[in-house]
């Protein structure tokens, strides 16, 4: 039998206050995953962990703002303490406040876009990482996107910053390895988030990309969890340093 459950896996999702993250600690707290849930904002995480537990799964809600080093330590501290381990960690928050292209890209830009979305994952891990080693074993996964691979139009600085993110998984895998430690990326394609409303919002926007999807269609949050699970689960067990695009076939 394949082993996909996460039973009593200490589980952190970045992220996980809405979109991809709230549907990824959903139903990775569905397969037994002790998850604990973390955004900037403590009402939000709390209000998704709290449907969880309603439901009879397990969920915890920390606040912290990833761009912020010291704020990871302290995240970290209070999850040492409280569960003494961490066997999962998925980096899923992300930022674009900019919609527009590159040449307007301002220094203030550069500096939230590669904070929130490059030097928050690589700290996450980092640090992350060091309890993981306590354990003998452990499983990252980052959450990337299409734009890694295909710059998205008026997106140049986050499209950047997930290209930094498949590297920043594949030097992790690399090193991480011989400790039993695996690092995988997930690149979604567009889905309905509030993060994609600038493009789903705008028909003619719209309509321009979903003409390059195969499957004519945008994804539902829910459509990026069965790959999240393959990556973090045993079923995995021999993944590491791989890339999977779940994009209704734009990258074809
Ligand atoms: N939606 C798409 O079309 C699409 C496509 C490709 C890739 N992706 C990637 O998928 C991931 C999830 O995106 P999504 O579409 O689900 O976005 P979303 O609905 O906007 O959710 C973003 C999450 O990140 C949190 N967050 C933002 N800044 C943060 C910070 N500095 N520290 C901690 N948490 C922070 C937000 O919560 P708070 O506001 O409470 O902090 C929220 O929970 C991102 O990595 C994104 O790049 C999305």
């Amino acid at each position: 039998m394949l082993n996909f459950s996460l039973k009593d896996k200490v589980t952190i999702i970045t992220g996980a206050s809405r979109g991809i993250g709230e549907a990824i600690a959903t139903v990775f707290a569905e397969n037994g995953a002790k998850c604990i849930l973390v955004s900037r904002k403590q009402d939000s995480i709390s209000k998704i962990a709290e449907k969880i537990k309603e439901n009879g799964y397990f969920a915890d809600a920390i606040a912290c703002h990833i761009g912020y080093p010291e704020q990871i330590k302290e995240l970290y501290s209070k999850i040492k303490h409280k569960y003494k381990r961490l066997d999962i960690l998925v980096n899923n928050a992300a930022t674009n406040p900019h919609f527009g292209g590159i040449l307007d890209a301002d220094q203030g830009v550069w500096d939230k876009i590669m904070d929130v979305n490059v030097k928050g994952p690589f700290f996450m891990t980092k640090y992350g990482v060091k309890l993981m080693l306590e354990s003998g074993k452990g499983s990252v996964l980052n959450i990337s996107s299409v734009n890694a691979e295909k710059p998205g139009l008026m997106q140049g600085v986050y499209s950047i910053s997930k290209a930094s993110l498949v590297s920043m998984t594949k030097v992790f895998a690399k090193e991480l390895a011989p400790f039993n430690i695996r690092v995988n990326a997930l690149l979604p394609g567009l889905t309905d988030t509030k993060f994609s409303k600038a493009i789903i919002n705008n028909k003619e926007i719209c309509d321009f990309v979903i003409k390059q999807i195969p499957m004519g269609r945008y994804a539902k949050p829910f459509e990026m969890v069965g790959a999240a699970l393959y990556f973090v689960s045993d079923a995995a067990s021999y993944t590491t340093g791989s890339c999977l695009c779940c994009d209704g076939g734009f990258l074809l």
